[in-house]
C-alpha cells in the first residue's frame, strides 16, 4: 500500500501508425483464415510502423499528446521512461533519443525491458520517484515495433502482433485520486517460453542467427496462455489486496490485450461484468508495452473512464513478467 496516494495520471497521449494489416491480408501471406485468428484471438486488424518509422517516432507522437493533455512543456519534464522491448538500437536507449527530439533537455531518460508488463513496471518506477521526491514529473511510455521482429511465414505468431505507443504523465494528484497500489512480479524460470534469442552478448548478430529465424520471436503459446490466464487473476486478486478494495470497487477493468479468451477468462474468474472491461484487441493486436496504455488511454479519451472511478490495469508478459496496478481516475 503506497501511504501517500497524492501521485497519478495528468495527462493521456497514443499513436497508432496508419498503415492496416487485415485478417483478410494475412491469408494471403500464410496460411490462416479470418474465422480461426477472430475465434481463437478476437484479432482483426493490426496496425503496422511504416518502413520510415522506429520506435522512438511512435513514442515521439504519443509524448506530444500526452504533453499537450497534461498542459506540459518538454522543457518541464524531469524523466522519461520508454518501456519497449524493440528499442531503435541496442544503445542509445531509446529514452534518449525520445529526449532529444522531444527537446526536453532537463530529463534524465531511459528504458525499461518488461516486454507486455513494461508500462505498468514503468510506472511504478516513475511513481517510486516522484514519491521520494526526486522528480516532480515523469513521462511513461509504453511503445513497440513488433512487426520488425515478427517472422511473416509463421503462421503461429504473425497474427498476433502489431505497432503502436501509448504514454502517460504522471504528477502531483489531488488527495484521495492517483495510484493506491502496484504488484510487480517475474518468473524468470519461463523465460525460454517468449524471447527473441538473436543479437545479445549469448548470440550476437551473424549470418548463422539471422538464417536460424534468430532475430524473430519465439513463443510457446499454450504455456504461455496457462501462465497469462494464471497470474492475471492472482495479480488482480493482490494489487487489490493491497489497495485495501475489492472486485465490486472496480469500475474499470484495462487487461494486457493479448487474446480475447484470456481477458475473457480474468473477467469470469473475478465475475466482472464485460461493460466494465476494455476492449480493443479486435483493432491492434498485442502490442506488447504499448498495448496497456493504449487501452487505456483510448477509455480516457472516449470519456469512459471518468473523475473518481477505480480503475484496475494488469498485463503479463515475457520474462515472464506480470504487473497491476490500482489507480483513483
Ligand atoms: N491460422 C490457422 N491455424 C493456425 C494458426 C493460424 N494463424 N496458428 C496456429 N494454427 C494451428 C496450429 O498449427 C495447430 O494446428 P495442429 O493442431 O494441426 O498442429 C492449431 O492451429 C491449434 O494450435 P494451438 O497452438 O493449439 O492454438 P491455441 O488455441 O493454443 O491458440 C494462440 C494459439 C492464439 C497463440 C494461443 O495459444 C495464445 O493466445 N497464447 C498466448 C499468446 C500470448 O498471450 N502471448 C503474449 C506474447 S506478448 C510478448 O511478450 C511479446
Amino acid at each position: 500500500m503506497i501511504k501517500s496516494s497524492s501521485v497519478g495520471i495528468i495527462g493521456t497521449g497514443k499513436y497508432v501508425p496508419e498503415k492496416i494489416l487485415t485478417n483478410a491480408d494475412l491469408e494471403k501471406i500464410v496460411d490462416t483464415n479470418d474465422e480461426w485468428i477472430v475465434t481463437r484471438t478476437g484479432i482483426r486488424e493490426r496496425h503496422i510502423a511504416a518502413s520510415d518509422q522506429a520506435t522512438s517516432d511512435l513514442a515521439y507522437e504519443a509524448a506530444i499528446r500526452a504533453l499537450n493533455s497534461a498542459g506540459l512543456t518538454a522543457e518541464e519534464l524531469e524523466l522519461i521512461i520508454v518501456a519497449t522491448i524493440t528499442p531503435d538500437t541496442m544503445f542509445p536507449s531509446t529514452a534518449c533519443i525520445l529526449q532529444d527530439k522531444l527537446g526536453a533537455k532537463k530529463a534524465a531518460a531511459f528504458d525499461l525491458s518488461a516486454a507486455c508488463s513494461g508500462f505498468v513496471y514503468g510506472m511504478a518506477t516513475a511513481n517510486g520517484f516522484i514519491q521520494t521526491g526526486m522528480y516532480k514529473n515523469a513521462l511513461v511510455i509504453g511503445a513497440d515495433t513488433l512487426s520488425r521482429i515478427t517472422d511473416y511465414t509463421d503462421r503461429n505468431t504473425c497474427v498476433l502482433f502489431g505497432d503502436g505507443a501509448g504514454a502517460v504523465i504522471l504528477g502531483e494528484v489531488p488527495e484521495g485520486r492517483g495510484f493506491l497500489s502496484f504488484d510487480l512480479g517475474a518468473e524468470g524460470a519461463g523465460g525460454d517460453l517468449l524471447k527473441l534469442e538473436g543479437g545479445g552478448s549469448r548470440l550476437p548478430a551473424s549470418n548463422e542467427t539471422v538464417q536460424g529465424g534468430k532475430h524473430y520471436i519465439y513463443m510457446n503459446g499454450r504455456e504461455v496462455f496457462k501462465f497469462a490466464v494464471r497470474v492475471m487473476g492472482a495479480a488482480t486478486e493482490e494489487v487489490l489486496r493491497k489497495a485495501g478494495k475489492t472486485k465490486e470497487d472496480i469500475d474499470i477493468f484495462v487487461p494486457h490485450q493479448a487474446n480475447i479468451r484470456i481477458i475473457q477468462s480474468a473477467m469470469q474468474r473475478l465475475s466482472l461484468p464485460e461493460d466494465k472491461c476494455v476492449i480493443n484487441v479486435d483493432k491492434y493486436a498485442n502490442t506488447s508495452a504499448a498495448s496497456i496504455p493504449l487501452a487505456l488511454v483510448e477509455a480516457a479519451e472516449d470519456g469512459r473512464i471518468k473523475e473518481g472511478d477505480t480503475v484496475l490495469l494488469v498485463g503479463f508478459g515475457g520474462g515472464l513478467t506480470w504487473g497491476a496496478s490500482v489507480i483513483v481516475w
